[in-house]
């Protein structure tokens, strides 16, 4: 039987008190797109951060081509790193660093060999495919919360992965640039990339998914494909509002 790419065992999250993922069960094939779906708050871009290995569950147990992260060794975790990427809902890009540097620092760990010109090349060439096209040597602060997006995005595809983990990813860019982007991640499913992301956006999530796994309360409360909310009004309308049955 074919290995899961990405796999999470009965995962469960407390903090504070309060439990915000309850038993999450996923297996993810590789090639496979899989939407997160659900209201505001409850819990997908904290599942979506246990099944790219940032954070540590409180049980349960998330698997990389069968390997179980929590025991991955040093050289083990660098390599899950360099497969698989993320792009955070909020950007997250260090405030005190030129966009030069937060896109060339994945290069410089993973890629040590490479040259500054071989770098700074990678670097415009994800930048122009992400439709960034302002300069380098600017921080952060210095950007719309959209152009933040597309440097995130970049950031992400800078080491050319194949696992991808995406939060919002298209949030906050106007109508061509969230195209551009959708465009760029269709690609990379053609090539066999396996994709886990998060959206609000119907369009983005019928386009893209295979399979939409609903999110309410921390409680993955079912899975459908995309094929049955093409096929059934009532429960896209669910998927667009993050409601359950
Ligand atoms: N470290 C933490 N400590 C305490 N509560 C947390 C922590 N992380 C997340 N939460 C809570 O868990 C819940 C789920 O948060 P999460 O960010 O995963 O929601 P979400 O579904 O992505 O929401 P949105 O659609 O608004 O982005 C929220 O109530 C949040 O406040
Ligand atoms: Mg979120």
């Amino acid at each position: 039987m074919e290995t899961p790419v990405i796999e999470l065992r009965d995962i469960s999250l407390t903090a504070q008190n309060k439990n915000i993922i309850g038993n999450a069960q996923v297996s993810i094939m590789q090639g496979q797109t899989v939407a997160f779906v659900g209201p505001s708050g409850s819990g997908k871009s904290t599942l979506l951060k246990l099944a790219g290995g940032l954070i540590v569950p409180t049980s349960g147990e998330i698997y990389y081509l069968g390997n179980p992260i929590s025991t991955m060794n040093r050289s083990q975790n660098l390599e899950f790193r360099l497969r698989s990427s993320f792009v955070f809902q909020d950007s997250a890009l260090w405030a005190n660093q030129s966009l030069r540097q937060i896109l060339e620092l994945p290069l410089k760990i993973h890629f040590p060999q490479m040259t500054e010109k071989q770098r700074t090349a990678r670097i415009v060439e994800v930048c122009v495919e992400a439709g960034y096209k302002r300069e380098l040597d600017i921080r952060p602060s210095q950007l719309s919360t959209g152009e933040q997006k597309l440097i995130a995005f970049a950031r992400a595809m800078v080491c050319d992965p194949e696992v991808l983990f995406l939060d919002e990813w298209t949030e906050s860019l106007d109508e061509s640039a969230s195209r551009r982007l959708v465009k760029i991640v269709k690609k990379r499913q053609k090539e066999g990339n396996t994709i886990v992301f998060v959206s609000h956006n119907f369009s983005v999530i019928e386009e893209l998914s295979q399979r939409i796994c609903m999110i309410i309360d921390g409680r993955l409360s079912m899975e459908i494909s995309t094929k049955d909310i093409t096929q059934n009004k009532a429960l896209a309308q669910m998927v667009e509002k993050g409601i359950s049955l």
